[in-house]
């Protein structure tokens, strides 16, 4: 991670109130796919991690059993939480976790994740990775900045003094390592993509 947590957070507090009028054509497509991937069954409950202002929670909250959103930016999750309320959704929730500690121990059915992982390192990614399989989910799905192609610092995508996005392959080995095959791969753009990667549940792999 370029920047400590505690330094992103602070980045993202002060742009919270302004962050829902931002936002490329790019990344709208990469919350459509993630959205579209999901598709939650209502008896499924989805974490969605780097959560930020709720783009993936709020929409996958009707049709989902429950939502848990978890983020490191209070001010983030305070604007989350007034769309929600003004929504009506009484079936979401947002709280502290972290990508590596998302301080979450209930059951997870999907977990999700749009343009937020690219802040951590690949190694930190790795590990993120791992705690997310840790959780069980059957699915998780990741939009985010990611390298299809050669890495180019002067695309718009991110930020090279804070931001630190990985290659597809990076991030294709570090889902399969931690027991997930991959199902899709969308690329957005060439520097922005989405991975749908599925487990088999521990219980199901047993009756085999
Ligand atoms: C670009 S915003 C994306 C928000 C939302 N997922 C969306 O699609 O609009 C990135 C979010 O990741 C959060 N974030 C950054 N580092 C994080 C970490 N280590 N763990 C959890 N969230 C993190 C930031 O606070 C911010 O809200």
């Amino acid at each position: 991670m370029k920047r400590s947590i505690e330094d992103h957070a602070a980045r993202f507090d002060e742009i919270a109130s302004e962050y829902d009028d931002e936002g490329s054509d790019e990344y709208r497509a990469c919350a459509n796919l993630v959205i579209e991937h999901a598709a939650p069954d209502t008896d499924d409950v989805v974490l969605d991690l780097g959560t930020g202002t709720g783009a993936i929670a709020l929409a996958l909250a009707p049709d989902a059993e429950r939502v848990v959103g978890r983020d490191i930016s209070e001010g983030m999750m305070s604007e989350a939480e007034t769309k929600a309320a003004e929504e009506g959704l009484e079936n979401v929730a947002f709280g502290r976790g972290t990508f590596r500690e998302p301080e979450y121990d209930g059951e997870v059915d999907i977990v999700t994740s749009n343009f937020a992982m690219h802040h951590l390192s690949d190694e930190e990614k790795r590990e993120a990775i791992s705690a997310i399989a840790d959780l069980g989910p059957r699915t998780f799905v990741l939009g985010d900045v990611m390298f299809f192609g050669e890495p180019n610092p002067d695309e718009p995508f991110y930020s090279p003094e804070v931001d630190d996005p990985a290659t597809v392959g990076f991030l294709a080995d570090a889902l399969t390592d931690a027991g997930f095959s991959l199902s899709a791969v969308e690329r957005v753009h060439e520097q922005v993509g989405v991975l749908v990667a599925e487990r088999g549940r521990p219980d199901a792999d047993q009756n085999e």
